[in-house]
C-alpha cells in the first residue's frame, strides 16, 4: 500500500499502451485520469453520470475494469483493497474460480428460458435445507423485489393493508418499505410517535398512512405503537442487524417481543435478511430462538448476481402457488431464477458452508478488535458496531442502539467523509458510511493493513480538527 493514487495515477498517464475499446479515453488531456474521462462522456447519458447512487463519489466515480479476490483495479490502473463487496454482496470477493466455471459452463447452454431449469430446483433445495423454517422459496431479482413480494403476501395472507417498520431503516425502494429511511430531527416526531416520512417527493400520502413507524430497539415503545394498529397491521418487518440504522443487534428480548406480539395479533413477522443471511448458515435468525414467519433475502445469495429469494413456511408460501384454485398473489419476473443466477448462488452458497460462515465470523470479530484498537489508540471519540462479518465507525462515544442516535450531524458526516476518503485514497475501499462487509477472500493481513491505516487517517482527523 506504499505507492499512493497520485504517483500510480501519474505512472499510467506515461503509459502509452492502446487498449482498443477505451482508446478515446487513453488519448485523453494529460491531466485527465481515464475515469474522469468516462464520467464526463457518462454525463451526457446518465442523470448524474451514474446509474446508482451508492458509487457516486466527489469529483466522480472510478471505473473499475477487474476484480480478483480481495483486490479490484480500476481503469487508471490502480488496485484497491475491497471491504465494500458490491455492497455487502460478494461473500467470496470477485471471480471467485468455483462461481466462474460453473457460470461459464452455463453460459455457453443458454441464460434464460420461458421453461423451469434444474439450476432453481437445485439451489431451493440447498437454500431451504440451510433454514428449518424455509419449507419454500420464492426467487426474484433484486432485494427490494424480495421485500416487496414479503409485504404482498403478508397482505394477501392477512386480508389487512398496514406495515410496521422500524424508523430509519433501509429495506429497498419499493414505496412502503422505504418509508422513514430518511427521517431527519426537523420532520421525525416524537420519539413515542415517529413520523411517516417519505424519502421520494410525490410518495402517495395512502402509502404513508399504510406505514406504521417505530424505534428500532424499545420495546415498550414499538410493543405500544403496534398496538395501536393491531388490526390493521399484515406484517411487522424488520431487519435484525440494521446497516442505516446503526448496524447495531436487534435485542433478543426486543425482537421477540415482537414475534409473540404478531403472533398474538394476528400479524406476521417478516425478516429483512437480505444483507444479514450472512450472519449464520441460515441466516441472522439462527441468532434467535424463534423464527420469523417470511423470511426476504438477496445479495450475498446471487454469487454476485441480481438476486433476491422470499422463503417461509410452506402455510405463508402456498399464497404464491399457482396450483391452488384460487391464487391470493401472482407473481412473476422475466428473469426470476434464471440459471446463471441460480448457478452462481447455489455455488456460492455451498461454498459458503458453517466452517465458512464461522471462520468469516471470526475475522469480523477481529476486525472489531482491531479498528477499536486504532479509535483508542488515535485518542479520536469513536465506536465500531457491527456483528459477524460486517462492522460500521461511528464518530459517537457509544454505540448507537437506534436511528436517532446514529443520526449524523453535518460535521460527523464530512469527517466521515473524510475518513472512507483518506482509506480509498490509501487503497482501502469501504461502504461509504465507513462500513465494511467482509469476503472470504480477505485474510487478516488486509485487516491489519486496513486498521494501520484507520489510525492514520483518525490522528489526521483530529490533528485537522
Ligand atoms: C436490508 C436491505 N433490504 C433490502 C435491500 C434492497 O436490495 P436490492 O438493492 O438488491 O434491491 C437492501 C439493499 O441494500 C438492504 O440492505
Amino acid at each position: 500500500m506504499a505507492t499512493t493514487n497520485v504517483d500510480r495515477a501519474r505512472a499510467n498517464k506515461r503509459q502509452t499502451k492502446n487498449d482498443g475499446e477505451f482508446s478515446r479515453i487513453m488519448n485523453a488531456t494529460d491531466t485527465k485520469s481515464k475515469s474522469q474521462a468516462l464520467y464526463e462522456e457518462a454525463l451526457s447519458v446518465l442523470p448524474g453520470g451514474i446509474s446508482r447512487n451508492t458509487i457516486y463519489r466527489k469529483p466522480h466515480p472510478d471505473y473499475a475494469v477487474r476484480g480478483a479476490g480481495c483486490r479490484v483495479t480500476d481503469i487508471d490502473g490502480i488496485t484497491r483493497i475491497d471491504f465494500a463487496n458490491n455492497m455487502a454482496s460478494l461473500i467470496h470477493g470477485h471471480a471467485n474460480q468455483q462461481i466462474v466455471d460453473a457460470v461459464t459452463s452455463q453460459l455457453s447452454r443458454g441464460t434464460a428460458f420461458t421453461m423451469a431449469t434444474e439450476a432453481e430446483l437445485r439451489f431451493a433445495q440447498h437454500m431451504c435445507r440451510r433454514n428449518e423454517g424455509f419449507d419454500k422459496i420464492r426467487f426474484m431479482n433484486s432485494g427490494t423485489e424480495a421485500v416487496m413480494a414479503a409485504i404482498k403476501a403478508a397482505r394477501a395472507i392477512t386480508g389487512r393493508p398496514k406495515i410496521a417498520k422500524s424508523e430509519g431503516a433501509y429495506h429497498g425502494t419499493y414505496d412502503y418499505a422505504e418509508v422513514s429511511q430518511k427521517s431527519k430531527p426537523e420532520n421525525w416526531g416524537s420519539d413515542a410517535n415517529p413520523e411517516s416520512v417519505p424519502v421520494v417527493e410525490g410518495t402517495p400520502q395512502a402509502a404513508l398512512d399504510d406505514v406504521i413507524v417505530f424505534p428500532f430497539n424499545d420495546t415498550e415503545r414499538t410493543i405500544d405503537i403496534l398496538d395501536r394498529h393491531a388490526s390493521q397491521l399484515a406484517c411487522v418487518l424488520i431487519d435484525p442487524l440494521p446497516h442505516r440504522v446503526g448496524l447495531t443487534p436487534a435485542n433478543g428480548d426486543y425482537l421477540a417481543a415482537i414475534r409473540n406480539w404478531t403472533r398474538d395479533n394476528g400479524a406476521l413477522l417478516v425478516l429483512d435478511e437480505v444483507i444479514t443471511f450472512r450472519m449464520g448458515y441460515g441466516g441472522a435468525q439462527d441468532w434467535y430462538e424463534f423464527q420469523p414467519d417470511l423470511t426476504a433475502m438477496g445479495k450475498i445469495i446471487g454469487g454476485g448476481f441480481p438476486v433476491g429469494a422470499l422463503a417461509g413456511k410452506d402455510e405463508y408460501m402456498s399464497v404464491l402457488d399457482p396450483t391452488r384454485d384460487r391464487l391470493p398473489f401472482p407473481f412473476s419476473g422475466t428473469f426470476s431464477a434464471n440459471p446463471i443466477t441460480m448457478t452462481a448462488g447455489r455455488v456460492a452458497m455451498e461454498l459458503f458452508d458453517v466452517a465458512a460462515v464461522d471462520k468469516l465470523n471470526k475475522l469480523g470479530e477481529y476486525a472489531r478488535q482491531k479498528i477499536a484498537g486504532a479509535i483508542e489508540a488515535s485518542g479520536v471519540v469513536a465506536c465500531v458496531t457491527g456483528a459477524g462479518s460486517m462492522f460500521r465507525v461511528h464518530l459517537k462515544p457509544e454505540p448507537p442502539l437506534d436511528y436517532r442516535a446514529a443520526y449524523q450531524n453535518a460535521e460527523e458526516i464530512a469527517q466521515i467523509a473524510f475518513l472512507v476518503n483518506y482509506l480509498y485514497d490509501r487503497g482501502f475501499m469501504m461502504i461509504n458510511t465507513c462500513s465494511a462487509a467482509l469476503s472470504t477472500a480477505l485474510s487478516e493481513t488486509e485487516i491489519d493493513q486496513l486498521a494501520d491505516t484507520f489510525e492514520a487517517g483518525l490522528t489526521e482527523l483530529r490533528n485537522n480538527s
